[in-house]
């Protein structure tokens, strides 16, 4: 996630540019949850492969770890990835953005971010765990570094497993939006050069929080769009220029990844997935996993609330989870 001053978008985002994008839809309400935790942020879920308890991953407390034996909870923090902060020497190593978890080789690993809101001097960060549990993380450090004046930025990774068996990061960006590149076995050097996957063409391109899917025979990227964080709730945005997610598909993991209109997401394509609704507010920060008590792939993201005392503080965005219904051949949320 990047925050930019609220001036900045104000001036900058075009709604009508993103509006073309979008149609009207009714959202079903994201599942009831009990629980101590009050924030989640770039959430990143999945479970254990030995025992299938649920470990839900947030930006900042240091990259926060919140568990659970039953989706619906009760959800608990138990501590952090990063206690001790990234090895990585850059401002924002004490408070970690968007971890992303998955499996490989007997293992968890973690990608991350470290930068500071509105900056390019940011860096993706790797650690890994055989259980994912607190104190058991390993800090691998920098993966990929980017600096003021770069197409790109480096915050918001994820990993998936390429058609030819190759790990492929995505990440980025708000500058120059969502690139991908290769990495080597070692899951941690670079083995390509950044290539761009999708892209906003209106400044300051606020596209971000992307995940990749695999479902049948394609692969499914999701974004974030729109101004994610720091909401004046007495000045608000005009409708439809918060955080809300859109996805594109493509037979490759490395695209192109066309929306359902078959446009490109780099030529600003994208198909909404949600929007604000309700009591749901610039829902973002993305994911899915595939819930082997129930079965289903399970749609995931944090929101801010837009209604009561809490409305609009990023301090008590929640954490959403809907199912997918891929029928169409699309991803369609519905009720858990
Ligand atoms: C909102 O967030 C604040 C700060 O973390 C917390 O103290 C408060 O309990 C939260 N309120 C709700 C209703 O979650």
């Amino acid at each position: 996630m990047t925050r930019i001053v609220p001036s900045l978008l104000a001036a900058c985002i075009s709604l009508a540019a993103l509006a073309t994008r979008s149609t009207a839809a009714n959202y079903p309400d994201p599942l009831q949850l009990t629980g101590d935790f009050v924030y989640v942020h770039d959430p990143s879920l999945i479970q254990r492969a030995s025992d299938g308890k649920y470990f839900l991953f947030t930006s900042h407390n240091k990259a926060g770890i919140i568990t659970a034996d039953n989706l619906a909870g009760p959800w608990t923090e138990v501590g952090s990835i990063l206690p001790d902060d990234s090895v990585i020497d850059l401002p924002g190593r004490d408070d970690i953005w968007a971890p992303d978890v998955s499996f490989h080789n007997g293992q968890y690993y973690a990608y991350y971010a470290v930068s500071v809101s509105g900056s390019q001097n940011s860096a993706i960060g790797l650690a890994t765990s055989p259980t994912m549990e607190p104190g058991t993380w390993t800090d691998k450090g920098q993966v990929f570094r980017t600096q003021t004046g770069d197409p790109y930025n480096a915050i918001d990774p994820n990993l998936i497993i390429d058609e030819n068996g190759v790990p492929l990061l995505t990440f980025g960006s708000y500058w120059g939006d969502i690139y991908q590149f290769n990495l080597a076995n070692d899951f941690q050097t670079m083995a390509s050069s950044p290539v761009q996957v999708a892209h906003n063409s209106t400044p300051p391109s606020p596209v971000e929080g992307s995940f990749v899917w695999k479902h049948d025979d394609f692969y499914y990227l999701f974004t974030s769009s729109g101004q994610c964080c720091s909401f004046d709730p007495n000045n608000l945005p005009p409708p439809g220029n918060e955080y809300k997610v859109f996805v594109g598909r493509s037979s490759s993991a490395h695209g192109p990844f066309l929306d359902q209109n078959g446009v490109d997401m780099v030529d600003n394509g994208g198909t909404l997935v949600i929007a604000s609704h309700g009591d749901v507010f610039a829902p973002g920060g993305e994911g899915v996993f595939t819930d082997s008590k129930s079965g289903k792939d399970i749609f995931v993201y944090h929101y801010l609330h837009s209604q009561g005392s809490i409305a609009y503080l990023e301090a008590n965005a929640s954490l959403g989870l809907n199912a997918i219904d891929w029928s169409s051949g699309w991803p369609v949320l519905t009720s858990i």
